[in-house]
């Protein structure tokens, strides 16, 4: 059994294939958490714990005899306020009489074969096991009940908590953080995620230090500038080898994931939900859920770490697991004509496409009400008809009969002031009137907490999706919340309105991935400002950066790789000189690249050359034969592209994949910057079976897996910068 309770110690062991997970009730009731590494047999592990503390100033629990006795000392498994723990509460509550104290302790416990759902928010299905533990507030009854979740083979933990008014009167809940886990010392590199538009998840990676350190938005989606997803590694952890704790959040709104160092050197992990500018009213009998955290530990590294997530997120997460296949590859029409489009010039692009290779045709921004930039009509969801007089439907024959399928964009949850939709119901964005507002690329953020709200964006884009033959969407979202106030909320409930914006959505992306099962949503905000698991749920790949340079794509796409599937990322070949950046790389190296993703090109092909024809055609052919590495095998970090050694070596980035039964894999290596006579490398492959022998085309020659692994590849000295190598390795029988 993956959880099991031993009634003699109480204590709770959640095993996966190669970690435990340990809890137990101790005295007078309180959840002590006792251990998470690599797995044990059943054990007492109490004794850790005994004669180790010091306790001036640390104050027993309520009623306690002394000594050890205090939660500020013990690893506590949910932290609450006012009982005598200072650190970081996972719970906080205020009760009608103004007191915040809690003092939870545990009340009973079920084991579940299968997972109880999470109404209203994504989170991984089934689980080889799950817990439910209740606990309850001795003076007011308000109940606390945590559930967890066992994966075994992705050695993975899920983690939510749920809070029930059981007290009779209102209470309002103002922290509800899905995991907290104390770690017994100091000695961690936490790793997070940083970044801006155009620069997603960069990565940090700090010791920590005495005291509090966090990643978290405030921006009212989980942003460009940081991602729900924090890691603790052992300063010795790399790619391979080390230890690892990993925590992430299935939530797209604010969170917050922090470590704090006590002065006993305990490091207590969390995230959850942003408490910052949140709170939520309780009536009795009423219960607020968090969202569900995903927790896993990896004694090999941050690749063990990645895989981990990889595996979990395409085994159990809404539609990510339709990404175990290849997506098609697109041509988006963004960077090809921004705004400046007509029916005759589309009909060029698409028909150009023919005999490339290219799967779907995506039209993107500019196509609805009288969009002509990006000052007017969001909202206006039906055909700008000064560009095309027809509609859609002679676009999309014209995709059918070029043999693709069409897409479409929209940016369903904004507003522009210049729309009937603005002028029709004003009060329908979020902010307060009176009050001078915030607008971000021109335009305002419709208040999805309101159900009228989301019922008509349901009814708009269900009528779109139905009337039309569409076969994606890609659903932007360019700008974050400002002005947080809502027409449609009380006073004392304002601060819910975060956490309801973010419910509408999930609400209204549940009704249309459901009800249009055939259409592919693609997540994006402003390339990857909503990069998340929740988002993922619905839309199972997103727009990764609206930095297509393929150089600097090498950080965002591996930075994104720490947790997400390269799969669920999206990543198109665009045009030299690159719009972001004007630098110039070859087409192959923006196709290997993007080919590491799901695959597409943005840009126009009626410019391309016979040779660049020729050359496109040979990638779409590479990608459809091996796509499926990308959607369904395992992927392993090779060369950092943060890396800068210093020593005189040529600067790189390398990467591969290899199919589940290690027969065939592709690795790239892509030099950044070239350096005259610069001294040899090898590259050495990971994951192969090191008994095999494998064929590698491109060199047209058999290396054993073994050598390719720890032997490695001798790595040609490239003259120029920005080119890009590709191996495919075929297992020979
Ligand atoms: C931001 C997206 O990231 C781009 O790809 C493009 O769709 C523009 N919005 C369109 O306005």
């Amino acid at each position: 059994m993956p959880i099991a309770y031993q009634d003699k110690t109480h204590t709770f062991q959640l095993d996966t294939a190669n970690t435990s997970y340990i809890f137990r009730v101790y005295n007078d009731g309180y959840l002590f958490h006792e251990y998470w590494g690599r797995r044990l047999r059943p054990v007492d592990l109490t004794r850790l714990f005994k004669g180790c503390y010091s306790s001036s100033f640390n104050p027993n629990w309520p009623g306690a005899a002394g000594g050890m006795d205090s939660l500020d000392l013990l690893p506590a498994e949910y932290p609450f306020y006012g009982s005598g723990d200072f650190r970081s509460p996972a719970v906080e509550a205020a009760f009608s009489d103004g007191s915040r104290l809690l003092n939870l302790t545990y009340v009973s416990h079920e084991i579940l074969p299968a997972k109880p759902p999470l109404p209203g928010l994504p989170s991984l299905d089934g689980g080889d096991a799950a817990l439910e533990v209740t606990l309850a507030d001795t003076a007011t009854g308000l109940t606390v009940v945590l559930s967890y979740t066992v994966y075994e083979d992705s050695d993975v933990i899920t983690r939510h908590a749920r809070i029930v008014n059981t007290t009779g009167e209102a209470v309002r809940v103002g922290r509800v953080l899905s995991a907290s886990v104390d770690l017994p010392g100091i000695n961690y590199d936490m790793i997070g995620q940083y970044g801006t538009h155009s620069r997603e998840r960069q990565i940090d990676r700090v010791p920590l230090r005495h005291g509090m350190q966090a990643v978290e938005s405030r921006r009212g989606a989980s942003g460009h500038h940081s991602n729900p997803f924090l890691v603790l590694a052992a300063p010795d952890a790399g790619e391979t080898a080390g230890e690892v704790y990993a925590a992430a959040l299935i939530y797209s709104g604010n969170f917050l994931a922090a470590a704090e160092v006590d002065a006993n050197n305990v490091t207590r992990l969390q995230i959850g939900l942003n408490p910052f500018d949140f709170s939520w009213k309780l009536e009795p009998g009423e219960s607020f859920a968090s969202p569900e955290a995903v927790l896993t530990y990896s004694a090999e590294g941050l690749g063990r770490m990645s895989r981990n997530f990889h595996r979990v997120f395409q085994g159990h997460l809404g539609r990510v697991k339709e990404t175990k296949r290849p997506g098609p590859i697109v041509l988006n029409s963004w960077e090809a004509t921004y705004f400046d489009f007509d029916e005759d010039k589309l009909r060029g692009i698409i028909q150009s496409c023919k005999g490339l290779g290219i799967d779907l045709f995506v039209l993107d921004d500019g196509w609805f009400g009288h969009r002509n930039d990006d000052t007017t009509s969001l909202g206006d969801w039906f055909v700008h008809r000064g560009k095309l007089p027809n509609g859609l439907k002679p676009v999309i024959d014209c995709c059918h009969e070029n043999g693709m399928q069409f897409g479409l964009w929209l940016e369903p949850e904004m507003v522009s002031e210049d729309s009937e939709l603005y002028r029709a119901h004003p009060d329908w964005v979020i902010c307060k009137p009176g009050q001078p507002y915030c607008k971000g690329r021109n335009q305002l953020v419709l208040d999805l907490s309101r159900p009228e709200v989301v019922a008509y964006l349901k009814e708009t884009i269900g009528r779109l999706l139905s009337e039309n033959d569409i076969a994606y969407i890609k659903w932007d979202m360019n700008r974050n919340i400002t002005d947080q106030y809502s027409l449609g909320l009380p006073a004392d409930r304002q601060p819910e309105l975060l956490h309801r914006y973010m419910l509408g959505l999930y609400d209204l992306l549940e009704d249309l991935t459901s009800r249009f099962p055939q259409v592919l949503f693609e997540g994006c905000s402003g390339g990857g400002g909503r990069f998340d698991a929740g988002m993922l749920y619905y839309m199972p790949q997103t727009w990764a950066s609206d930095d297509s340079d393929a150089i600097e794509r090498l950080k965002i796409q591996w930075g994104t790789s720490l947790i997400y599937p390269p799969r669920c990322m999206t990543a198109h070949v665009s045009a030299v000189p690159n719009h972001q950046l004007g630098r110039v790389t070859p087409l192959r190296t923006r196709a290997l690249v993007a080919m590491s993703a799901s695959f597409g090109y943005e840009l126009d092909p009626t410019a391309f050359s016979k040779e660049e024809r020729a050359e496109v055609a040979e990638q779409t052919a590479y990608y459809h034969a091996m796509g499926d590495l990308v959607a369904g095998g395992d992927f392993f970090r090779l060369v950092s592209p943060f890396e800068a050694k210093g020593n005189g070596e040529a600067e790189g980035a390398a990467w591969m994949f290899v199919s589940p039964d290690q027969s065939r894999a592709f690795a790239v290596y892509v030099q950044r910057l070239a350096v005259p006579a610069g001294p040899p490398r090898r590259l050495r492959l990971r994951g192969l079976d090191p008994q095999a022998v494998y064929r590698i085309d491109e060199l047209g020659a058999d290396f054993g897996g073994d050598e390719l692994m720890y032997a490695g590849l001798a790595l040609p000295n490239q003259a120029k910068d920005f080119e890009a190598l590709r191996f495919t390795l075929t297992k020979k029988v």
